[in-house]
């Protein structure tokens, strides 16, 4: 028999990302026109387990899908990586009546939902990251923002590195994941992307290509570096030492993970956040939204997390030959 949904819960766990507060908007007002109730649950898991819940209303959540970061705060909660801690947060769930919780956060954020899911609270998940890095989906809340930020603030770079002549390394963010560089390397019109996925920490390569742009008279020489590969002020002062060109490192930085959504983070959001209440109201547990070939749809979250993702090549190829 399945489950009859009465109330439900959401929170945001991990690194925040924006249009994290437009799937919340739509989770509680998708919830309140389905006649259910909806419970807030702030900092993520961690405050699941302080008992950190809030009713929430219509009106709790006007005025929100434009801004950045998430109303309901996030955290990362080591205590809810323990069995413990997983079995102490259903039952925090149960006592609140929440018989269904979203959880909008990245793929450590599922490992939580299945937890839930396990001790008998109904899960659902949204990929909620600025790096694009979760394989069921083509979609991460956030990713289009983020990409948005770092291009225009990269555009700035640009234009004080081409006055000067000097190289310019650019740091962009994606722990594991080089999207946000391939995206930015591509949009920005670098000389050279570095990604996590294919660097081969061959810098004589990228020194060589340096001298010869300039030789050529190029102005500039725009390096777009992963954080998975880090150490762009090391890099800088090695390639300056080797070329004998001013070259410079700019780390963006947290700046990419804030700031007011774009109208395609704005308008994904929300409709992920609908879709997670409708397939809760369905009585489905342990899943996770996506969005694969124009269309929104729900995975198991153990066969979500086993799925693999990886920039393509072809891809990859294209953006170092423009
Ligand atoms: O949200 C994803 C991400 O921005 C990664 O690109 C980055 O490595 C990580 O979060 C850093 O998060 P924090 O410093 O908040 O743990």
């Amino acid at each position: 028999m399945t489950k009859e949904i009465k109330t439900i819960g959401v929170l945001t766990s991990g690194g925040d990302a924006p249009g994290m507060n437009a799937a919340i908007r739509a989770v509680v007002r998708t919830a309140i026109a389905r006649g259910l109730k909806v419970k807030g649950i702030k900092k993520g898991f961690q405050g699941l387990l302080n008992d950190e819940v809030v009713d929430m209303e219509r009106k709790d959540v006007s005025d929100i899908i434009q801004k950045g970061g998430t109303i309901l705060g996030t955290a990362r909660s080591s205590e809810f990586k323990t069995e413990e801690g997983q079995k102490a947060g259903a039952e925090i769930c149960k006592k609140n009546k929440i018989d269904g919780i979203v959880v909008i956060g990245g793929d450590g954020s599922y490992r939580g939902a299945r937890a839930l899911s396990k001790f008998g609270v109904n899960t659902i998940a949204l990929p909620g990251t600025i790096d694009l890095d979760i394989a069921c989906t083509d979609y991460t809340i956030g990713f289009d923002t983020a990409v948005n930020t770092a291009m225009q603030a990269i555009d700035k770079v640009k234009d004080t590195s081409s006055s000067h002549e000097r190289c310019s390394i650019i740091e962009v963010m994606g722990r594991n994941a080089g999207y946000i560089a391939l995206w930015c390397g591509v949009a920005n019109g670098a000389e050279d992307i570095l990604l996590p996925e294919y660097y081969d920490f061959n810098e004589q390569t990228i020194i060589n290509n340096i001298i010869a742009n300039r030789k050529k008279g190029k102005t500039h020489h725009l390096i777009i570096n992963a954080e998975g590969i880090g150490h762009s002020t090391s890099m800088a002062k090695r390639i300056e030492a080797a070329t004998g060109i001013e070259t410079r490192a700019t780390i963006l930085g947290y700046m990419q993970r804030g700031g007011s959504p774009t109208a395609i983070d704005r308008y994904y959001a929300s409709m992920m956040g609908a879709y997670a209440v409708d397939v809760l109201i369905k009585g489905h547990t342990n899943r996770v939204v996506g969005y694969k070939a124009g269309e929104f749809v729900d995975y198991d979250i153990d066969e979500a997390l086993e799925m693999q993702k990886n920039i393509d090549e072809y891809q990859y190829e294209i953006s170092k030959l423009l």
